[in-house]
């Protein structure tokens, strides 16, 4: 098969459905991953008025069965997979700093994305180029934390030791890899104006899915184990 097929968890709204959108539109075979189907078949029908080639798959990545069923049914239509970006994430912090929160941010936004990914390498291995775009941010890069006076004040620990975690298993699997055509990078998209960055934000959706684009179509000789925002490498 010469199409390449890429996954996006959490798709159906925000920068996850503007990666499904600029993939789509360079050719790729879309498969739009959303915890709610309905959600996911809204999406899809949005992208396909678009004639892009984009199909939906139930997928709340902290759902064990929702990973096995996509991996099977990526491993059976399509015996392969180019490009996983794990997009899924939540802000949890403004419910709290108990331990059950911290534990709820990790639940997606780390151990989501690590469970999607274990189960899905087999297929990364089977692409020619094979593309894992982690969707960090710059809140978990502690070389930014202990610079930045104002990302060091900001008091979100479910989020910033979740995306740090993120971020230290990003490196570590890309070394892993390094001997695969696999490239794994994490990616910092800016403050965008989602639900989750806010209608106060300075980037527009269709800006902050370009970073996450760039790291997913990155060419051989592109860069694997960095975080990157607009192609600029971020310290970790
Ligand atoms: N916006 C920003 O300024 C900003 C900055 C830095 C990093 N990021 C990161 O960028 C990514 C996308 O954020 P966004 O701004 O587009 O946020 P968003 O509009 O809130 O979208 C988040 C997406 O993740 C999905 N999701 C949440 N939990 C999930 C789960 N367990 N399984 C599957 N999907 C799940 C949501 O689905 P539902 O619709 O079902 O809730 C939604 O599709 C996140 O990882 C975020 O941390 C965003």
């Amino acid at each position: 098969m010469n199409e390449k097929i890429a996954l996006i968890s959490g798709a159906n709204k925000g920068i996850g459905l503007e990666v499904a959108r600029q993939l789509g539109k360079q050719g790729m075979i879309v498969l739009v991953g959303a915890r709610s189907l309905q959600k996911a078949e809204q999406a899809v029908e949005e992208l396909q008025a678009e004639l892009i080639q984009a199909y939906p798959i139930k997928l709340d990545v902290t759902d064990p069965e929702h990973i096995r069923s996509a991996a099977n049914r990526i491993e059976k239509e399509y015996g392969k997979l180019d490009v996983l970006v794990n997009n899924a994430g939540i802000y949890v912090d403004h419910e709290g700093t108990d331990v059950d929160v911290i534990r709820r941010g990790f639940e997606t936004n780390f151990f989501g994305a690590y469970a999607l990914t274990t189960s899905l390498l087999h297929l990364l291995k089977l692409s020619p180029a094979g593309r894992i775009v982690n969707q960090s941010s710059i809140l978990g890069s502690i070389g930014t934390i202990l610079t930045n006076e104002m990302y060091g004040r900001a008091s979100a620990p479910a989020y910033t030791t979740s995306k740090a975690a993120l971020n230290a298993w990003t490196a570590q699997l890309s070394i892993q890899l390094r001997d695969t055509p696999i490239k794994v990078n994490a990616c910092h998209p800016g403050w965008v104006k989602t639900e989750m960055g806010g209608s106060d934000a300075v980037m527009e959706i269709h800006e902050g899915a370009e970073t996450a684009v760039y790291l997913a179509t990155l060419s051989g000789d592109g860069p694997t184990g960095g975080m990157f925002h607009k192609q600029e490498a971020l310290p970790w």
